[in-house]
């Protein structure tokens, strides 16, 4: 049966080349895409090809544009010979159209003025009353970022410390320092963030000598054509402090004078209204003694010092019933091992916490890596938190569109957060990771609890729901992971 079907197949192209275009539908038939994504910009307009084979008139048949999570509310929907106009997704209107002539087999969708949340997966999906088919296209975008922001900072040791900042920038771009000569200057202080659109924004901090004479250059890029470049000569930030101080000494005179100004009036009202004028100095004394007693407002918790944050820890449990069944969970729920077997199980390959936050701070640790096992070391897993409602079966990719936030390892391929598409950290040796949960702010961070650094923040964690920690050791990785006491 099958092979009958393929033969099929294979003799359908073999004539293609011999089919002209008005041919009606054959029995089966396929779709021809690109293989990797279609890139673009912001504002662009851009076709995602898909192709009938054999070639023929595809105006009897259904075309169904859809992003591989939405089939129902397609971007475009070609039937009974027309484009309809419901059931579409909004987002979409007036903006697709199928340019490519599908008398002659060409079912390419035109997408105008692309907007950020164009990005991702769609599926060109092509049915007859007897036959269907679907393929995928990956629509990615360039995004140049703001000009590098420069800043000097006294460094210690007679040293000057330079900040680089730029943010909007999808996918993740390099940061390249470089000295007057053009030579690059090795740096691993290298930090991404990414805002509520996905948008990256990088930063990196130099040491170096205060020069009059010698500039430093930052440069941000994706390509060649793609990179914003400022330089900045590092001065002792010395010169900074003369000003400050200048600033500090006339604003302090200035502040004299006023208050004189401010005793001679009241003096003044003191011997025209006596009694009145009494009370109104008790209050204004009251008020200045209120404002001196005032607390100094609560700060609030810098998200990249992990000494801060490791002050939430709590004590988290797994929850066994939540676990995929190859996942066993040990240790009074501390530690979770993958073991082979039954492995039809449809959900995704991790255990969730007994406990859910929907307010404030949670800080947890995750021992990662754990070298009891075997004689090689980790090949992967991931942490990070779930929504309450998240799907829990894996026909639902784990990104924050589906209600997942995490950092993931996988041998070979190294560490990544599941932004779409997902984002490289530069992270070399991780083994116990700290994650902090803030949802006031809604964010999410990971540190290395080892070297007491951050390694990235989600700020788009929405709070409408509740979360739950997320722990998986891995697919047929016999090493497991462990919260940390
Ligand atoms: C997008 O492109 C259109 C024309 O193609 C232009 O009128 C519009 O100003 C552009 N918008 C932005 C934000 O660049
Ligand atoms: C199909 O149509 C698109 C949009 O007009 C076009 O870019 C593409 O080249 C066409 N494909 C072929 C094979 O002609
Ligand atoms: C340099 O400044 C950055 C912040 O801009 C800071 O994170 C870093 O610790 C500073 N480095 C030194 C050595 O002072
Ligand atoms: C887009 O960015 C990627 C990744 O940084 C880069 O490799 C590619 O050359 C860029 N594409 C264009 C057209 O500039």
């Amino acid at each position: 049966m099958q092979s009958g079907v393929c033969l099929r197949v294979l003799l359908l192209a073999a004539f293609t080349v011999t089919i002209t275009a008005q041919k009606p539908a054959p029995e089966v038939f396929t779709l021809t895409v690109p293989n990797g994504p279609i890139l673009t910009r912001l504002n662009a307009s851009v076709t995602l090809p898909c192709e009938l084979s054999p070639l023929f008139n595809v105006e009897p048949l259904e075309v169904r544009w859809y992003r591989s999570e939405n089939s129902n509310s397609p971007a475009l929907l070609y039937k009974d010979h027309k484009i309809q106009e419901a059931p579409v997704d909004p987002r979409y209107r007036g903006r697709v159209s199928l340019t490519g002539g599908l008398e002659r087999g060409n079912v390419s969708l035109t997408l105008e003025r692309v907007t950020l949340e164009d990005r991702g997966e769609y599926v060109c999906h092509v049915s007859n009353e007897r036959w269907y088919e679907k393929a995928n296209v990956y629509l990615s975008m360039n995004v140049t970022g703001s000009a590098p922001v420069l800043s000097v900072a006294s460094g210690g040791g007679g040293q000057v410390n330079v900040t680089c900042s730029s943010e909007g920038w999808s996918p993740q771009p390099k940061l390249t320092w470089r000295n007057k000569e053009g030579t690059e200057i090795k740096n691993e202080h290298v930090l991404f963030t990414s805002d509520s659109q996905g948008l990256l924004s990088v930063s990196s901090w130099l040491l170096c000598s205060p020069s009059d004479s010698d500039w430093l250059s930052c440069t941000v890029s994706l390509s060649e054509e793609e990179k914003r470049e400022s330089r900045i000569l590092p001065h002792k930030p010395g010169a900074w402090r003369e000003a400050f101080i200048v600033t500090l000494v006339l604003s302090l005179l200035l502040l004299c004078a006023l208050s004189t100004v401010v005793c001679i009036l009241l003096k003044h009202r003191d011997q025209t209204k006596l009694e009145q004028s009494k009370s109104e100095t008790k209050i204004l004394f009251k008020v200045t003694e209120n404002s001196q007693e005032e607390q100094p407002v609560k700060e609030g918790i810098n998200l990249q010092d992990w000494r801060q944050v490791k002050g939430f820890k709590e004590n988290i449990t797994m929850d066994e019933k939540t676990a995929h069944s190859a996942i066993r969970v040990t240790q009074e729920g501390k530690t979770a091992q993958y073991i082979k077997e039954k492995e039809t199980d449809r959900r995704h390959p991790h255990v969730l916490a007994n406990q859910s936050f929907g307010s404030e701070q949670h800080y947890w640790e995750v021992k990662v890596r754990d070298e009891t096992v075997g004689d090689c070391g980790q090949l992967s897993w991931y942490v990070g938190v779930a929504k309450d409602n998240a799907e829990r079966t894996s026909t639902v990719r784990v990104t924050p569109l589906h209600g997942f936030w995490i950092l993931s390892y996988e041998e070979g391929k190294g560490f990544h957060v599941n932004t779409d598409p997902p984002t490289s950290v530069p992270v070399i040796d991780l083994s116990v990771v700290g994650v902090f949960l803030d949802c006031d702010k809604q964010s999410l961070s990971f540190y290395n609890v080892d070297t007491e650094s951050h390694i990235y923040t989600f700020w788009n964690v929405v709070t409408s729901y509740k979360f739950l920690p997320v722990f998986s050791p891995g697919q047929h990785d016999p090493h497991p992971i462990t919260i940390l006491n």
